[in-house]
């Protein structure tokens, strides 16, 4: 495939993306929480594509996006009470809510589960985009498989740019963090994935909630132990003195703070001075790229308070280390 269109987020872009969508091709657009990677949700031709763009090594369910909560009620079987009020209360918006699926959806959506994820997003370019296109679309973050998500369409380019039709550029997404996964599916329900909206506003409409999650084989891919790596080796910052482990001059490596930058690194992020978690959220992806672009030996990162959008982040920065960091005055102690 040739360079992706670089599409403008204006109606004219919008109107040439949608077309892109009903020939079943693949557009990469924003939505609040990060770009997604875009197809015909109601096409397995069109949703396949979408597989081979990302590189990814099986098919993984896919969440389907959506104009109006009443488009949702076409894709899943029934809607019970509690999505209803869940609706009502967090669309549009960043949660993906998890029901048995109609015969609609096609299987390479669901992975061949019979159940599909789906959610109204709030970027007003999306759903201007899902409208124009007259269908719902499915879209995982566009990324290559496994690593980071693009909030930004030059992130997306930096991944996808040969692969992919289209990419409507709309700069730096809200968010910055992807949706928050919940299975209406079981009961009581279940978090599959932390994200954008914070688990304690569920739980006022979901005091059973369940958030322990789910490993092994039969873990959805958001929820694979190694997932949303940066090239560079990540390392997470442990409390304690060094104890074994191997030793790099702090100037080689770089570092992404929470508040305060560190004294000493060759390149230092900050996600937000003023300690706003809603901030360091939408500043994640991109600070981490940053950093994974300076050619660093290994990054250091620092954890943030696990709350409200915290979880989220931490739930990243879990799955992207390759282990604990100890710093001493000059060096970094990392171990694997
Ligand atoms: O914010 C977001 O959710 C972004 C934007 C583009 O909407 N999308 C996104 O998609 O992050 P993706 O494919 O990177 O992650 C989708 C998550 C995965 O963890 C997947 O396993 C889970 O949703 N998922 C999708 N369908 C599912 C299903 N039927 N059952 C369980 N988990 C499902
Ligand atoms: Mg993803």
């Amino acid at each position: 495939m040739s360079v992706a269109r670089v599409l403008s987020p204006d109606a004219k872009g919008i109107k040439e993306a949608a077309e892109i969508i009903r020939a079943e091709g693949l557009v990469a657009f924003p939505t609040e929480t990060v770009y997604g990677l875009g197809a015909n949700a109601l096409s397995a031709l069109a949703v396949a594509k979408i597989f081979a763009a990302k590189g990814r090594p099986q098919f993984d369910p896919v969440i389907v996006h959506v104009a109006d909560p009443q488009d949702a009620e076409k894709l899943w079987l029934e809607v019970p009470k509690l999505a209803r009020r869940l609706i009502e209360k967090f669309w549009p918006g960043p949660l993906t809510l998890v029901l048995p699926k109609r015969e609609v959806v096609p299987d390479i959506v669901t992975a061949g589960l019979p159940t599909v994820a789906v959610r109204m997003p709030s970027h007003p370019v999306a759903v201007e985009l899902i409208r124009a296109a007259g269908v719902p679309i499915a879209a995982p973050s566009a990324n290559r498989f496994g690593r980071l998500s693009p909030t930004h369409h030059e992130a997306v380019l930096e991944q996808l740019g040969e692969a992919i039709d289209a990419v409507i550029a709309a700069g730096p997404t809200p968010v910055g963090i992807e949706s928050t996964v919940v299975s209406l599916a079981e009961d009581p329900p279940r978090v599959l994935r932390p994200g954008g909206t914070p688990i304690e506003a569920l739980r006022e409409h979901i005091p059973n909630l369940r958030v322990e999650p789910i490993v092994g084989p039969s873990a959805s891919p958001g929820t694979l132990p190694r997932h949303y790596r940066p090239a560079t080796p990540l390392f997470l910052l442990a409390p304690g003195q060094p104890r074994g482990g191997e030793p790099f001059e702090r100037g080689r490596c770089g570092f992404l703070a929470f508040q305060r930058p560190w004294e000493g690194f060759a390149q230092v992020e900050v996600l937000s001075e003023r300690g706003d978690l809603v901030e360091a959220a939408a500043r994640f992806f991109a600070a981490l790229r940053k950093l994974d672009r300076a050619n660093l030996l290994a990054i250091v990162a620092e954890p943030v308070p696990e709350v409200g959008l915290g979880v989220a982040i931490m739930d990243r920065l879990r799955r992207a280390s390759s282990g604990l960091a100890h710093l001493d005055e000059t060096r970094v102690w990392i171990t694997r």
